[in-house]
Parts: structure tokens; sequence; C-alpha cells
């Protein structure tokens, strides 16, 4: 990547040409424009992707005179006879077709908003070095930023270009690792993201934001303001027409579109202008008619409880939303007498999502209806929400997601869709909104701040006993997602291991931050440190091999969990310490030669494990599935799932594949939309494959069971896609008699299946079923650490996972690379500070230099549950990495974290406690 360019001053009017994919372009710019706006809103180069205007995340390179540079970087001006490349020029190139098809291969793009900057910096380097090696795929695509796929598989599709493997496809069957379904459109550029759907003729929606953390706000003329500014709408909370609240559990619905005096958090929308496009861009809202008075704020849980803080929401005393509780046996009376415990305190940050696009959207009137276009993790929750803030029936409402550039769990919360639906339903003409980058880490959620306590004993031959576990959890200033984490977390608290007395209790603190909410785990991330960090510390004292200290209290089949819950089957923490066993003789063997031989660098080997229940937390969950087939023998899925990046798109299809016996290429596939697909829920809590693959299951046999009928076809008869729908039977061929009437979704031939997995509610003590199958994890870390800087290397991670059955293991290998590397983000690294690191240059997340290499062990435990055996995987793939990091810096240097991140300045110090208490 070249160095960032300045600006180049030059006046307004200056027309300038340049070559732009081989084709001559002339073009008028304002002094200063980005040449990321000339090329996607005046040249209509919507391959180039924006992710933050600074430079700092590469999604918008191109190539500038053959070299790559950050568009956004670049004034429009400096392109002046110059020659300019972007994907959509570059993709059929000979670099460029082999890279795309190394990347389809490889599973390199999972989101895919990063992927054009990707190849484009990729194919940049294979110009010079057909074949490159690592190193110079790391450094080529240094400036490029990917939040998905832990970069793993991109290093291996750019090294990887020059070769052209067989790339026949197999079926599609269940086990079958096939090129995700929609990854064509990624690597040519074409996937349509929330800020590339839009009208042209839009008008364009930015929302004014609370500078403080807390402050009653007034408003001036605002009527005048839109007058002299010639704007469309100014939107406040007075122009609601519904219900001016918001939040994803409707019990806990707390948040207004807009407040009505008073801003909770820093980044707060506090009112919204709505304008032509060339207006709202030199709009300046520093001279927007309100006036803020600062308030006391409580931005810590501590000072939140305070006994004179100010009160968040009425009836949460001492700002306490809600508190989860499980409790089994007698912890008490069992730690007091195990033969011995430890105990620790350990906190953790803010963590924010940092997905690559920043959410973005648009809405418009059809008729009396509104539609939004956005990119979303929960269509029709979107749907439920917005209706009664429109005060519109729900089927006046159409909610199409976009291509969703990253999500982790921030996009099952609204974010624009109440500002572009509001400008629509007022002025009547489309409404578009992008987040910047900085709005995008100001005002959408979070991972929630813990600070956790626990104490776990067990006997002298390393027997767990008990466990006591309190956290508290920083939730801000709305429930968002809080209430779901106060309770997920003393469910797993425990870790998939056997405690047969446990106490602990979940409870989230309203501040005056931004709202906490979904990341990849809800809260189980942060407990796992605390727990594994204790269980090292168990382990070490009664001088037990980590692994075996594990797999000893290692939950089985048939043994309660601490709900009392007891799986006969397909409990797999067992299974994955197992396979780490050789590695972990390896990796420590390894050390223990390092650490002789390089005393300065030492090299520590950690393990933690980990594990999470599949779907809601003993609630109802369902996913419905539609499919069908018409008269021209077509079969149509219709799948609601939304699909963001972590594969639903592909496995779901393959799952009704398999279940109607047909490849998965005779499929024509819908999509989410409220309109056209049914609830297959939200993409959230790893529940995808198993919840939504159980209703593509349950459809594709029914599917199958109808087409058989219609012919008396047995049940081993073979369903032959073509340009005639057949049953083949033995040695008989039947054309399937699809005459008849056709419903309105064209179909003659139609199911529609649901599946709500078997759970039970939670009692008082957390007793209970809460989900129907867990999916289980084991990580082992290698890293060096530089005892005199507290620098942290990491060399290596062996990741074994039980997923059931592995539907693609292309796309569980990507899911776990990119998992790590979030882990590795949460515990090196990465520390949200509201109003401080608001931008991709101060909030650091895991480059392609940081990821070491990570070897992936499948392991399949089926459950009677899952979808031929089949669990959820999307959270799974982070929650042992942090623990797993800590333990293997204790066993480099002796030192323990109990603070993430695990900076160099924190790893150094403990280092020197450590040193001084010797
Ligand atoms: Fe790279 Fe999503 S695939 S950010």
């Amino acid at each position: 990547m070249s160095e960032a360019t300045a600006y180049a001053p030059a006046d307004d009017d200056d027309a300038i040409s340049f070559e732009l994919n081989g084709r001559p372009v002339s073009l008028t710019p304002p002094s200063g424009q980005r040449l990321t706006t000339a090329l996607r809103d005046v040249l209509g180069a919507q391959d180039v992707k924006v992710g933050c205007n600074a430079g700092d995340c590469g999604a918008c390179t191109v190539l500038l005179d053959g070299d790559p540079v950050c568009a956004c970087l670049v004034a429009t001006h400096q392109a002046e006879g110059r020659k300019v490349e972007t994907l959509a020029g570059l993709k059929e190139s000979p670099e460029g077709s082999a890279l795309r098809q190394s990347f389809l291969r490889h599973g390199a793009a999972q989101c895919g908003i990063c992927t054009p900057g990707a190849l484009v910096s990729g194919i940049a380097l294979l110009r010079q070095t057909p074949a490159p090696n690592e190193a110079a795929a790391q450094e080529a695509l240094a400036g490029v930023l990917c939040r998905c796929t832990g970069y793993r598989q991109i290093i291996a599709a750019v090294c990887d270009a020059a070769s052209s493997p067989d790339t026949a496809q197999p079926a599609g069957t269940i086990g079958d690792p096939i090129i995700r379904l929609d990854g064509r459109a990624k690597v040519d550029g074409t996937e349509a993201f929330g800020d590339d759907v839009a009208p042209d003729a839009a008008l364009i929606v930015k929302v004014v934001r609370s500078p403080h953390p807390h402050a009653r706000f007034a408003f001036g003329d605002l009527k005048a303001y839109a007058a002299r500014h010639r704007l469309a709408a100014v939107l406040t909370e007075a122009d609601i027409p519904g219900k001016n609240v918001f939040g994803v559990i409707p019990p806990y619905a707390d948040q207004p579109v807009f407040p009505k005096a008073t801003a909770l958090f820093r980044g707060e929308a506090v009112a919204a202008v709505v304008g032509e496009a060339e207006i709202i861009e030199n709009l300046d809202l520093a001279h927007f008619p309100i006036t803020f008075e600062p308030l006391p704020a409580a931005q810590t849980p501590a000072d939140a409880q305070a006994a004179n803080a100010p009160e968040l929401h009425a009836g949460r005393a001492r700002n306490v939303m809600c508190t989860g509780r499980v409790c089994r046996g007698d912890a008490a009376s069992a730690l007091a007498s195990a033969h011995i415990t430890v105990s620790g305190r350990f906190t953790t940050p803010f963590v924010e999502h940092a997905y690559i696009e920043p959410e973005a959207g648009f809405a418009r009137k059809v008729g009396d209806r509104i539609e939004i276009h956005a990119s979303t993790q929960s269509p029709v929750m979107d749907q439920e929400a917005l209706a009664p803030i429109l005060g519109l029936p729900l089927d006046k409402v159409r909610i199409v997601p976009t291509a969703c550039g990253g999500g982790f769990g921030a996009k099952l919360d609204l974010s624009v869709q109440p500002f572009v639906a509001l400008a629509a339903l007022i002025t009547g003409r489309p409404a578009k909104l992008a987040y910047t980058r900085s709005e995008s880490m100001q005002s959408t959620t979070k991972r929630h701040p813990s600070d956790m306590t626990a104490t776990i004993g067990a006997t002298a031959d390393g027997t767990v006993t008990a466990m006591r576990f309190e956290g508290e959890f920083d939730t801000g200033a709305y429930a968002s997602w809080g209430p779901t984490v106060a309770v997920r977390v003393p469910v797993h608290a425990s870790g998939p291991y056997n405690i047969p007395d446990y106490e602990a209790t979940g409870t989230g603190v309203h501040t005056h931050n931004p709202p906490s909410g979904a990341f990849r785990g809800f809260g189980v991330p942060q407990s796992t440190v605390a727990q594994e960090s204790l269980f090292e510390d168990l382990a070490t004292a009664l001088n037990i091999d980590p692994l075996e200290f594990r797999r000893r209290n290692a939950l089985q089949n048939g043994e309660a969990t601490v709900c009392g819950q007891v799986f006969e089957n397909g409990v797999g923490i067992s299974a994955c310490l197992d396979a780490l066993e050789p590695h972990w003789k390896r990796a420590r063997a390894e050390a223990d030669a390092h650490n002789e031989a390089s005393p300065g660098v030492r090299r520590g080997v950690g393990i933690a494990s980990g594990w999470y229940g599949c779907g809601n937390t003993g609630i109802a969950n369902p996913s419905t599935i539609k499919a069908g087939v018409t008269a021209d023998g077509t079969i149509i899925l219709h799948q609601g799932a939304t699909d963001i990046g972590q594969g639903s798109g592909t496995v779901i299809p393959q799952v009704f594949a398999t279940a109607l016996g047909v490849p998965v290429s005779a499929l024509t596939l819908k999509g989410p939309d409220t309109d056209i697909t049914p609830d297959a829920g939200k993409t959230s809590g790893s529940r995808q494959t198993f919840v939504s693959g159980n209703a593509a299951r349950l459809a594709g046999a029914a599917l199958r069971a109808e087409l058989l009928r219609r012919t008396n076809a047995g049940a081993d008869a073979t369903i032959t896609p073509g340009a005639t729908l057949t049953v083949r039977d033995g040695s008989t061929t039947h054309t399937i008699d699809l005459s008849g009437p056709v419903d309105a979704d064209g179909f003659v031939v139609t199911v529609s299946e649901t599946y709500d997995p078997p759970t039970t509610p939670l009692d008082e003590n957390g007793q209970g079923a809460p989900y129907a199958l867990y999916g289980y994890a084991a990580h082992i870390v290698e890293l060096n650490v530089d005892t005199a800087l507290g620098t942290v290397e990491l060399v290596k991670v062996t990741a074994a996972h039980d997923v059931g059955k592995a539907i693609n293991p292309l796309l569980i290998e990507g899911q776990v690379t990119g998992g790590i590397a979030q882990g590795m983000g949460m515990a090196l690294m990465e520390a949200f500070i509201p109003g401080v690191t608001e931008n991709l240059h101060d909030y650091l997340i895991p480059t392609i230099g940081d990821v070491p290499p990570v070897e992936t062990l499948i392991i399949e435990e089926p459950d009677e549950n899952g979808p031929y055996g089949a669990k959820g995987l999307g959270e799974h793939a982070l929650i042992p990495t942090a623990p797993a990091i800590l333990n293997a810096i204790r066993h480099a240097t002796g030192a323990r974290i109990t603070d993430l991140p695990a900076t160099p300045d924190r790893v150094r110090a403990a280092i020197k406690a450590l040193e001084k208490a010797e």
C-alpha cells in the first residue's frame, strides 16, 4: 500500500480526466472530493467499498498507475491523467481470474465486504510475483482489514492462485466442502451491501448526535434551519407517528429512536436532517440549532450503583437492569469442604464489533407501504420493531436485507432503519443513510465490559467439586441484549464440566455508555476467561497436566449440566480434548526446548475449553422453511436466514438438498425478504445450522415424500432434476405430474416446515433445559512472550471443535479461523473507550500479520436433535481462544493476566510484579 496521500489543493470546477478500468472518464469534482466518492457516486464503481474513509481498513483499495492505494485517501483531482483500476476492471485479467477462483476454493470470502480490496491488493502482488510466499502475501495485503476470516484463508488463496486444481464441485450433500453458493458475487465485486442499493435520486439522511454521555438538550428554530438550508425534513421525536421506543427483548424495550430531551450516551441520535445529496454533503452540523446541557454521567457500574447516581430508567433501582442465576446443590458448603480452592477477579472492556461494513441502507414508500433495504441479521425482528414506530400495521412494512458486510451480533439491533423509514414516510422520497465509521463505533452495541469474581474448589486428585461465580456486566444506556447476557452467563460459566455444586449470577447494570448487546458469545467469552484461568490455577496447584485436568472434569453423556439437564448423547468435550492431546504433547515439548535455548523470548503453550448452547435460552425459537416446485419442474427453496458471512446461505440448502435427494445445483434459492420468505428467525446464538437446518431437513423430507407419492415410487427412489423433473424407481422412470393449481408463489407443489428446539424455561434456580444441544470446543495456543517488552506473538493455534456433523468442512474452517482472530483481538489488543477509540486507527483489531497458522480439528459427536447430528459453530469459535492465550502467557512467564486486553504494558507489569515477589 502506498503512503497516505494528502489532498491536493484545487479549484472547484476543475474538469479532470483519467482512465478508469481502461476507458477514459471526465468529471468535475469539487475540491477535496475523495476518489472513493467519485468512483462510487459519480462513476458507479460500486465494487469499491467504503469501510472507514480514513485509510485504515483498505476496503476501497484500487490501483493507481498500477500501485495499490486507499481511494479514500486520494483526492479525485490527483487522478488527473492517471490510470485507475478497480476490481471490476481487473477481475478478468489472468491474475484476477486465478485469484478469484482461488478465493472461492479456499473460502477466503465470508461476508465479502473486504474482498474487492483484498483481491485488488492480491492482483497487484501477483502481477509482480506470480507465486508469492506467505510473507509476500502478508506484506501485500497488510493494508486490508478483514474481520471475518482471520486472514489465513486469504493468505492461502493468494499463495495458491497460480495452481489450477480440478474445481469440479461435489453434489453438495452434507459433508461436501462445496464453495459457498453466494461466493461468486463476492469475488466479482457485484455483491450489493447496504450502501450499494439506494436509487440515485434518494435523499440523504444525516444524524445529529449527542457529544456528551449524559445531557439535557433543547432545539432552536428547526423550521427556519430547514428552510435556510433547503432541507427536505428535520426529524426529531416529535415526528414519530407511532411509539418512540424499541428493543430486541420486548419486556425490556427502552430505547427511543430520538430521546425527548435527555441523551443517555455519547453518540446517541437526537435528531436527523434529510436533504438532497449535495446539500447534506456540505452541511456542517456544528450549526444545527440545539443546545446541550451536560449532566453528571455514571460510566462504570460502580458509579451507576452509587447512592446518588442518576437513574437511567424508571423502575430499575440503582440502575440494575436484571440478574440471571443458576444454583445447583450447595456451592458454599462444598467449597468450604474442598481440598483446595482458588479464587480470582477478572475484568474485560468494551469490545467493538468492527465489521468492515458500517451500517447502511435506504427506505422507500411503495403505495401505502414502507420498504427498508438495509444490512441486518434479523429481518422479521426489524419489521416487528419498525411497524409500531411508524404507526403502521406489520404487513405495511417490508424488510429486504441487503448483503451484510459482517454483523457478529450488532446488526441484530436497529441502527439506520428507523431514520431512513421515517425520512421516506415523511418526505415520500427514497431516503438513504450510511453511517460513518465513527458513528458506527459511537452508537452501535458493543461486547459487555465485565467484572467477574469466581471461586472453584477441587479434591486432591483434581476433581472439581464446586464453583461460585458473580459477574457484573456494563449494559450501557439501553437494555439491548443485556438480559440475554445476564441469563446466558450463569448457565455457561461452569464451562463444559461436571460441577455438582454450583452457584452463579450475572447482573446487567446501566451506565451512560453505548448500549452493550450481542457479540459472538453473549457474555460467555468473558466468563470463560475467569473459569478457564482458575482451572489453570487448580491444575498448577495440584501439579496436574492442564489438559489432563480438564479431561478429568469434562462433562460426559448422562451427566447433569449445572442446569440439571442431562444429555444422553452429543457431549463432545472429551473428544475435543482427546484430539488435542498429541498436539499438546508436541507443543509442550517444543516449548521446553525453545525456552532452554532462548530465555529472553519465552514460549508458552496454553489450553482452554468452551461450550455454547445453540439457540435462544429456554424460550421458543422457531424457524420456518418453505419450498416448492413450479409447473416447469423448478425446485425453489425459500430460506429467510440472513447469511452474514458465516455460510447459512450454503449450509441450509445443503441440508435441504440432502433431505430431498437432489444436488444443491438443482435448487433455485430465494433469500431473506419479509414479503417472500417465512421467518427463519434471527442469525444469532449459533442457531441457523441447527434450527433453520432442522426446518430445512423437514421441508426437504416433506417435499421428497410428496414427489414420491405423486409417482407411487418407493422410499429409495431417486429424484432427478432436469428439463423434466422425474423420479427413478429401480428401472422405472416416472415423470412427476405437475399439473394443477398454482399458488401465490407460483408453486404447484409446496411445503412449509417449522422446527422449534425442545427446551424448557429455567426455574428460579436456573434449572431446566435451556438448550436442545450445545457445541463444544478446546483450543491450544502456542505463543512467544518477549519478557523485556511484554509483547506477545502467536505461533500457532490448534482448535478442536465438535460440530456434531460437518455439513460443510470448508465453511467450518473459515468460521473457526475467524473466531480465533476475534478471540485473539479480545485477549491482546481490543478495548473500546467512548470518545477515545472511535475509529480503526485508535481501536486496533488483528491484521493479516497478527494471526498465526490455525489447525482445525473437526470432531463429530452427533446430537440427536441436530439436523443429521449437526450443531452450531459461530460463537464457539472464539470462546476458548482468549483464556488459552492467557494460560499460554502464564506458561511462558508465570505471570497471570486478569485484566484484558493483555497489552504489552500489562504483560510486562505482571512479569515485573512476579520478579519482585520472587
Ligand atoms: Fe473480510 Fe468479512 S470477509 S470482512
